[in-house]
């Protein structure tokens, strides 16, 4: 099967994220991860799922978590490992499959063979963070690189904030 992975970070430390929430906040970069995952199967991990706080609309959600008790919300599958996340994704045939983090899946994904492309939104900032994508450049190509840095207005802080996005696949 192949997966894709799809991360917004920050350029300078590869950093993803802060106290359980995001950087960065782009309608931009939210409208192309919902272009690009729109009725494909998301598989993440646990922290990520509380973030984000419910089933995405029109994908199909798979949550990995250790914990059997877990509930998840409405409409959201559950399960215990990244290969068990990669087997309830093969029963929804034909649809594209996506690694949306945070960072505990991402390290699983880029050593994962499956994982053929990764959409980066790549962020020119100087934010705190403590989650951090794994180095993956030894290990992929870019093949897709937005020319001038994209421009918009962050929808908490109301900063400026400027970001490439780019398309790298397996070598
Ligand atoms: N910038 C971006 O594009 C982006 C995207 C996604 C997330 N983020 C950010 O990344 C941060 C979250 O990342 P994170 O690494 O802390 O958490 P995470 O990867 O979202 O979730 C970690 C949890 O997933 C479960 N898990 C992880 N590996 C597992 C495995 N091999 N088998 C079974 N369960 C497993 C565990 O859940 P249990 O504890 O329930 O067992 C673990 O505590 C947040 O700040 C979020 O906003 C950023």
């Amino acid at each position: 099967m192949n997966i894709s992975i799809i991360v917004g970070l920050q350029n300078r430390d590869r950093g993803i994220g802060f106290e359980g929430g995001q950087p960065y906040h782009s309608k931009q970069d939210f409208n192309r991860f919902k272009e690009l995952t729109m009725g494909s199967v998301c598989i993440m991990g646990r922290k990520t799922m509380d973030d984000i706080g419910r089933k995405l609309p029109g994908r199909e959600c798979i949550v990995v978590t250790r914990n059997k008790d877990y509930k998840a919300p409405q409409g959201v599958h559950a399960v215990s490992s990244y290969e068990e996340a990669k087997a309830k994704a093969r029963e929804f045939t034909g649809r594209r499959v996506f690694n949306i983090g945070g960072s505990s899946l991402y390290k699983i994904g880029i050593t994962d063979k499956d994982t053929d492309r990764i959409f980066v939104t790549r962020y020119l900032g100087h934010k705190e963070c403590d989650r951090y994508f794994p180095r993956f450049e030894m290990m992929f190509e870019k093949v897709f690189e937005t020319e001038k840095p994209k421009k918009d207005t962050d929808s908490k802080t109301d900063e400026e904030i400027f970001f490439h996005f780019e398309e790298w696949v397996r070598l």
